[in-house]
């Protein structure tokens, strides 16, 4: 295997930018004490694309990943494009891009820091230990759909089809089995099995997958419980698998038991090794351009990247051991820090994370 990674860059709008020039250093730091190497290529994504280019994914970014061993994305979108028809906004860049590079699995670890927990709205004795990865299955469903608008009796009508097909339910749930088996061995599956024929679908066939899973304690969940379990015993998980609109509200759910959502990082990958990795929180326009965003998410991201696509566990664990000990030191970025706790900017934090890393 070779030490030398293609990494495309897109850091998009808002705080993208400044998150991500704090995750290059970290990268950097990685060649000087792994002996790895990086070549970077930056191109346009998102709002900046829309501006620059008329469109929010042009096809130079598009090729430049599909070249690439791995994507880092910051964040896109802001209220500049928010009324924007919808070939035209940044989101649709983001769907795009997911889509294009065949990337049906959205893994977002949500790990309760026990340094940050008082940073959580929720209760300290109810959160400590939480250690759970929801994995998202990120290009079907209702996100993907037919989609149209119609006259009907009562005027206009707007349709959104969700479809599932078997292998789309197969293919993410043998994964979310194969990461419960590496980690505490639980899988809940979220579905409103109840109500949805795409969720009886999805629980048969998980149901089917799970007996090549025995080693794997199953427990099948409707999604609106899950919601209220989450706040109620978010200990109790340990891997969750849910469809995409199930997942995309989940996971922000579970963002917020860590106390702050620029704390979490993602990986979205494919039937590859080619991954894109991105903190789970917006472009937070409110605070863009102040250097004062938290560049944790996007830095734990690269980690990820490094473990999942390029199978460098020892410098995935250096930057994360690194992230541990300079919370532990008691820096913070405003979003973590407490009242009586001083804030310190978006580059005093990668830096002190990149003078921890060590071998
Ligand atoms: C996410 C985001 C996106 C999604 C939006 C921006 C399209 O909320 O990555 O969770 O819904 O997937
Ligand atoms: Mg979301």
């Amino acid at each position: 295997m070779t030490n030398k990674k293609k990494i495309a860059v897109i850091a998009g709008d808002g705080i993208g930018p400044e998150v991500v020039a704090e995750a290059i250093k970290v990268i950097r730091k990685s060649e000087e004490l792994f002996g790895y190497q990086f070549e970077l290529e930056h191109g346009l994504f998102g709002g900046i694309a829309i501006d620059e280019r008329g469109t929010p994914l042009p096809d130079d970014t598009l090729a430049m990943c599909q070249s690439a061993d791995a994507v880092l994305l910051g964040a896109v979108g802001g209220p500049k494009w928010d009324n924007n028809p919808k070939e035209l906004r940044p989101e649709t860049g983001l769907l795009g891009i997911r889509k294009a590079l065949g990337l049906f699995s959205n893994i977002r670890p949500a790990v309760v820091f026990d340094c940050l927990i008082d940073a959580s709205t929720i209760k300290r004795e109810v959160l400590q230990g939480t250690d759970l990865i929801v994995v998202r299955e990120l290009t079907g469903g209702i996100y993907f759909g037919e989609k149209f608008r119609r006259e009907g009796a009562n005027g206009q009508e707007a349709v959104d089809t969700c479809v599932y097909s078997v292998m789309e339910v197969e293919r993410i749930v043998r994964q979310a089995f194969e990461i419960a088996l590496k980690r505490g061995k639980k899988l809940a599956s979220v579905d409103k099995a109840n109500v949805l024929e795409t969720s009886r679908l999805w629980r048969e066939t998980v149901n089917r997958i799970a007996a090549d899973y025995p080693g794997v304690e199953l427990e099948h969940v409707l999604v609106d419980n899950c919601a209220m379990q989450l706040l109620r015993r978010p200990t109790s998980f340990d891997v969750i698998v849910t469809e995409n609109m199930f997942g995309d509200i989940l996971s922000d759910e579970a963002a917020m038991l860590t106390g702050s959502i620029g704390m979490l990082s993602s990986a979205s990958l494919g039937e590859g090794s080619l991954g894109l990795y991105e903190p789970v929180h917006g472009s937070a326009p409110d605070i863009a351009s102040k250097g004062i965003a938290n560049p944790i998410a996007t830095i734990l991201s690269v980690a990820l990247m490094f473990r999942l696509s390029f199978g460098w566990e020892d410098a995935a664990a250096a930057i994360e051991k690194a992230v541990k000990n300079v919370l532990d030191a008691g820096h913070r970025t405003g979003d973590i820090a407490t009242e009586n706790e001083t804030a310190i900017g978006t580059s005093a934090m990668g830096d002190l994370i990149v003078a921890a890393m060590t071998k």
